[in-house]
């Protein structure tokens, strides 16, 4: 072998090297960035649940969950969203179906005079409306489950208002629909108490669900919700509770005769 030749091979050898280095360099640059990819993947998806929505909703788009819950958590929330589903589907029947209901007592008792077209309209939102602009992560990230520990199940971000904290106190203490009026009437146990409920409340603090404010908290106690059913129909069928106690009670009196609003 001659010198010229060795020197060609040492040439070889380096820009070989320098080939490996730079692809080397290039694939952990490629893998960064689907890494980074994935992770806005995770974060910004999925919105649609395919086992939760049948039939005419099965379309539905659901709030994104984050990367932060993890697999038991996600498949607890989407049992929720299933039970949101179920309780709008079965409400939005009985309205759409019985051309009475608006002298029944419990639409009287939660929607006074207020008119059957705005239920109807915000209850079919309620379920098909998109919800993907609502982002639901496990992180606690206010520190608020920890400091109201036992308390708060979650939370509206007042800082980002597409953004709702689901406290671990969410999977304690709700229950789902099948549990209707087996812990007790609704004075005691609350509609927020069911998960599926409790879904729907979180659902009204998105201004895109909301549709800023139309839907809001007017009144949250019974009895101020009681008396705006009564005496101000105009603002019960804009107000989050008057939809949780009758979705509650409405489904109360699909598992129980006389439902269990009382006892
Ligand atoms: C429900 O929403 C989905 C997604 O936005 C849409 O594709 C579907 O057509 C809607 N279904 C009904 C019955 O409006
Ligand atoms: C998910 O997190 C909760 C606490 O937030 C924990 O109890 C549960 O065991 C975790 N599940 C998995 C599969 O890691
Ligand atoms: C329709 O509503 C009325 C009350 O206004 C009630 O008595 C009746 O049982 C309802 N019918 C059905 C099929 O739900
Ligand atoms: C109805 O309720 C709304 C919201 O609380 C309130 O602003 C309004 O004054 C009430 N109207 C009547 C007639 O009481
Ligand atoms: C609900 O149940 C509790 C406990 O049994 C009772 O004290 C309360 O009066 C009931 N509420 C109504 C409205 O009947």
């Amino acid at each position: 072998m001659d010198v010229k030749s060795k020197k060609f091979r040492r040439n070889n050898v380096i820009f070989l090297s320098a080939l490996i280095c730079i692809g080397t360099l290039v694939a952990a640059l490629v893998l960064a960035i689907i890494g980074h990819k994935d992770a806005t993947a995770v974060k910004k998806g999925p919105k649609t649940y395919k086992t939760v929505a049948t039939g005419e909703w099965a379309d539905a788009e659901f709030p994104r969950i984050h990367s932060t819950c993890n697999s038991t958590d996600v498949e607890f929330i989407t049992q929720a969203f299933a039970d949101t589903t179920e309780v709008t589907k079965y409400a939005k029947d009985v309205l759409s179906t019985n051309d009475s209901v608006v002298d029944s007592e419990v639409y009287k008792r939660w929607f006074g005079e207020g008119k059957l077209y705005e239920v109807l309209g915000v209850i079919e939102g309620l379920a098909n409306v998109s919800k993907t602009s609502l982002l639901l992560r496990c992180d606690d990230a206010d520190g608020l489950c920890k400091k109201y520990q036992n308390y708060y199940a979650g939370h509206h971000r007042e800082s980002h208002p597409y953004e709702t904290v689901i406290c671990d106190y969410f999977y304690d203490s709700r229950v789902p629909l099948t549990e209707m009026c087996n812990r007790g009437n609704l004075t005691q146990f609350g509609p927020k108490k069911y998960y599926g409920i409790d879904m729907i409340h979180r659902y009204f603090h998105v201004p895109s669900i909301s549709q800023d404010e139309f839907i809001s908290e007017f009144s949250e106690d019974l009895e101020e919700t009681l008396a705006l059913a009564e005496n101000n129909a105009t603002y019960a069928v804009r107000n989050v509770d008057n939809y949780l106690y009758f979705l509650a009670d409405l489904w109360g009196n699909k598992v129980k005769t006389g439902g269990c609003f009382d006892n």
